[in-house]
């Protein structure tokens, strides 16, 4: 199946001959093959009779061998997964030793922040759960999400989307609308040993939603604001070393030494917002972050901070 997508992802017409001669199956049978693809991966093959097959939307597909090139760690690539922090996690579980990166071309059940799903189409986003050994305790997890979106930006950035930035705690934004999250998960002792999964996610190539997935906030992909499409291993290139510098300096320096330039990047600084709990909610204007990244806000006339993974900020509809 991989080869035929392969050869296909370049949305030219291949003829029945030249795909069947790759797989090592008769021209009569590929048919019945990109069909198979079809419906696995909810994609659209086009026939014309004298001209071949060809993918109705090119693809991006990923690469082990460039995506292993790129990493300074060893690099687990999967068609299909519910989670790939799911994945992470069960990996970690039956004793695979960290850092490792868990990659997949789509997620079945993809996790989003506060219970949601993360739509995960076949072939066109960036499903990426890097695992990590955490030594430090408490500290060395603090504003370490934040961090995670600073080098998130930057990869933005490189592939050139010039006008991304930040939403406490992390969501990355264009417009308004959203392009990548963070969604962090622990396994272990925070307070001694843990390791943590940094799963990201990144709307690439994505054009619409999934057929079966309506997407229930505001949405943009980098194919949209870039005007075409996305090589998927080259993002994952810059994405990973980005966050090697990131995660080196909050290492070393903690979250503090990179709070001015996380503020910078916070498309809320200043404004009137409004900050969700399940059914409670504070109204105030962003301050900014503290040193550990927790979100400063005033209310009433004094500064109040809160943290925590569960909670949402809106704009105030005056603000
Ligand atoms: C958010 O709600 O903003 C967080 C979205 C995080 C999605 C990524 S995709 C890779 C990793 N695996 C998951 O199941 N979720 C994260």
């Amino acid at each position: 199946m991989q080869s035929l997508l392969r050869l296909l992802q370049d949305g030219q017409f291949h003829s029945g001959e030249e795909l069947g001669a790759a797989v090592g199956v008769s021209r009569a049978a590929i048919w019945k093959r990109l069909q198979a693809l079809e419906a696995e991966f909810d994609l659209q093959v086009h026939k014309v009779r004298g001209r071949g097959y060809r993918l109705e939307t090119p693809l991006s597909l990923l690469d082990i061998d460039l995506l292993t090139a790129s990493s300074s760690f060893p690099v687990i690539l999967l068609q299909q997964v519910d989670s790939t922090n799911a994945q992470a996690l069960r990996h970690l579980a039956s004793g695979a030793v960290p850092p490792f990166l868990v990659i997949a071309e789509q997620q079945t059940a993809g996790r989003g922040r506060r219970g949601r799903s993360w739509a995960s189409p076949f072939g066109e986003n960036l499903y990426y759960s890097l695992v990590l050994r955490v030594s430090g305790g408490m500290r060395q997890l603090e504003g370490l999400s934040l961090v995670v979106g600073l080098a998130l930006l930057q990869a933005l950035r490189e592939a050139g989307v010039e006008n991304a930035g930040l939403k406490w705690p992390n969501d990355l934004l264009v417009d308004g609308r959203k392009v990548a999250g963070i969604l962090l998960e622990l396994s272990g002792d925070p307070a001694d040993i843990c390791h943590v999964v940094i799963g990201i996610g990144v709307n690439i190539n994505m054009r619409v939603a999934p057929r079966d997935e309506a997407i229930d906030q505001p949405w943009t992909s980098l194919r949209q604001v870039v005007g075409g499409q996305v090589d998927r291993n080259g993002f994952v290139a810059s994405l990973n070393r980005q966050l090697q510098h990131y995660l080196q300096l909050h290492q070393t320096h903690g979250f503090a030494s990179l709070r001015e330039q996380w503020e910078a990047n916070h498309l809320w600084q200043g404004r009137a917002a409004v900050l969700a709990a399940g059914l409670q909610s504070v109204q105030g204007r962003v301050l900014g972050v503290d040193d550990t990244g927790a979100l400063r806000l005033e209310v009433e006339g004094q500064e109040k901070v809160f943290s925590g993974g569960e909670l949402s900020l809106r704009l105030r509809d005056d603000s």
